[in-house]
């Protein structure tokens, strides 16, 4: 069913959000940190377990060629709703296994000492400790690209860096999780692309809050690997994904990172052979089939609604709670909050803000005494919190289901923090 984004009907298909918190209606606005699922998930993978529950191995019985069947099906829902090839959909628990999983199939493989590889400031943990590790195992030197002062990636560093330095790979995120930036991904690219040497440089983009929040067509995004998470797209916890390149697949360059399973084709004591299907290459051991059925779901579910509608009405509630927000004189926002001359806001998702003199953690408790859940802290992303110097930021973080009206009960929800902090 097609239904007004933020309206009171979408809302009424998402069970969780009839529930009361504190005694007040639940304002639900943690989504970056996961999202909130539609009864039509949460159905699928009860109709999963309850109609079709096998291991997926094709030909030994009635129930495990449905469980087999139902499994590849939604492994192409998926990658269709990313405009990506089957063969390039690898399953992961969630986008920092999926960053791991590039870290030991790949880097790992193809990294040694001199190596660079470059990463920036404004990273989730996932992207920015996989890499430490990486280079310790290696030898390859990590660099870090800076951001400015409105959120935004320091391009001229990187470019710095394509030009003068051996980069092997580049690894960064698509929409910040702490200021919601959207990054440039084409003209990252194409910067990229025009420093290729003889070794390619690999491009890495981390999509955890990206793929909620607008279309993402992997073949035009022009990146070798995009992780992403399934939970905060409305789907359960512990499936996500990893995409990447065909080339990179056929050729071997990305190799399994675990072993056993259908991933193997046969094993002599001296030699095992790989699964040539590209997609089974990459599933050793049972996979979580309901969850993927849930996944898939959840991009039906989407579809529907359409990504770039989903991006719009994303865009509105940033424009309306960055309003709301500047006029607390208590307030600063973090990330972008003026648009580069003749573009859209870069800015997607959520708005975080430190409260001036009030620790994050006692507004986020003041709002959830109020019912409005948010997020308070570093948000995974203790870079970027040290190189701005905030001891911890306060975000509100928004979904397809999010309105203007919670806004407006997160801006109420704030204005007791000046009576508490006043008495
Ligand atoms: N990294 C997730 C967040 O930003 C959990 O909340």
């Amino acid at each position: 069913m097609i239904t007004m984004l933020g309206s009171q009907m979408l809302k009424s298909q998402f069970p969780i959000l009839s529930r009361r918190v504190n005694d007040k209606p639940l304002i639900y606005l943690d989504n970056a940190a996961t999202s909130q699922k539609p009864q039509e998930v949460i159905e699928a993978i009860s109709n999963y377990y309850s109609q079709h529950n096998s291991n997926v191995h094709r030909g030994a019985h009635q129930l495990s060629d449905e469980s087999t069947n139902i499994f590849e099906e939604s492994r192409h829902t998926i990658a269709k709703f990313f405009v990506a090839d089957p063969e390039e959909l690898i399953i992961a628990r969630n986008t920092t296994e999926a960053i791991n999983g590039v870290a030991y199939g790949w880097a790992d493989n193809h990294l040694k000492e001199g190596d660079v590889i470059v990463t920036s400031f404004m990273e989730h943990h996932a992207n920015f400790v996989v890499w430490q590790e990486v280079a310790k195992r290696t030898g390859a030197k990590l660099e870090f690209i800076g951001v400015d002062e409105q959120g935004r990636l320091k391009l001229d560093e990187l470019e710095d860096k394509l030009k003068n330095l051996p980069v092997r790979l580049v690894a960064l995120v698509h929409v910040s999780n702490a200021t919601g930036t959207v990054n440039p991904i084409k003209k990252i690219s194409k910067l990229i692309a025009s420093h290729q040497k003889e070794t390619p440089i690999r491009f890495l983009l981390d999509g955890a809050q990206s793929a909620p929040h607008m279309k993402i067509d992997f073949h035009q995004l022009d990146v070798d690997f995009y992780a992403f998470s399934g939970h905060k797209m409305l789907a359960p916890m512990g499936v996500g994904g990893l995409l990447v390149k065909k080339e990179l697949l056929e050729s071997g360059e990305m190799r399994p990172w675990l072993f056993g399973g259908g991933m193997i084709f046969s094993v002599l004591p001296e030699e095992t052979e790989f699964n040539p299907d590209l997609a089974e290459r990459f599933i050793a051991g049972t996979p979580d089939v309901a969850s993927v059925v849930g996944l898939a779901a959840a991009c039906e579910y989407l579809r529907k609604l359409d990504m770039r509608k989903v991006e719009q009405h994303d865009r509105e509630l940033v424009f309306y709670t960055l309003e709301k927000l500047t006029q607390i004189p208590e307030i600063k926002i973090i990330g972008p909050t003026k648009p580069k001359a003749g573009q859209l806001l870069d800015r997607l998702g959520s708005v975080a803000f430190l409260y001036q003199a009030v620790h994050a953690h006692d507004v986020s408790q003041i709002l959830d005494s109020q019912g409005v859940a948010v997020r308070s802290g570093h948000h995974c992303t203790m870079p970027l919190h040290n190189y701005f110097g905030w001891p911890a930021t306060t975000r509100a973080s928004f979904s397809v289901y999010t309105s203007k009206s919670d806004i407006d009960a997160l801006i109420k929800g704030l204005e007791k923090i000046k009576q508490v902090f006043k008495s």
